[in-house]
């Protein structure tokens, strides 16, 4: 069995999520840009003109795809990176994935990983 680790970061630390990755041996990984909010709804900011409230914050999304004995450690792993103890910490979804292919090899599975 595979699974979709999908964690929403904060932007500033991609590079230490990345790093503790690579060293523990999962390098293949997807990064995108995206913006969420959580259940604070977004943050409120003070300005001359008063207070104003961004309601999407900037976060970046980490996918990253292992075997099942795999998920825990990964999971630890990005939690001690880029977790600061504030609310904005982001969050982990897990999913099962049902296939996964090597476009080059036609490999499937875990082979394909
Ligand atoms: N229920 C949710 N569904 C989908 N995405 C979510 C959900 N909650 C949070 N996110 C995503 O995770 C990002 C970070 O959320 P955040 O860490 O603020 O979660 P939280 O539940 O408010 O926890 P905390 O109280 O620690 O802030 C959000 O910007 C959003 O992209
Ligand atoms: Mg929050």
């Amino acid at each position: 069995m595979m699974y979709m680790i999908e964690a929403i970061i904060r932007p500033e630390k991609l590079q230490e999520a990345k790093g503790v990755l690579d060293d523990a041996g999962f390098h293949g990984l997807t990064v995108t840009k995206v913006r969420g909010r959580g259940r604070q709804k977004g943050i409120k900011l003070q300005w001359r003109a008063g207070e104003y409230s961004v309601d999407l914050i900037e976060k970046i999304k980490l996918e990253i795809v292992v075997k099942a004995d795999e998920v825990d450690r990964v999971v630890d792993l990005i939690c001690g990176a880029v977790g600061t103890d504030n609310v904005g910490d982001g969050k982990i979804f897990i999913h099962e994935l049902s296939d996964v292919v090597r476009i080059r090899t036609k490999e499937h599975g875990i082979k394909a990983i």
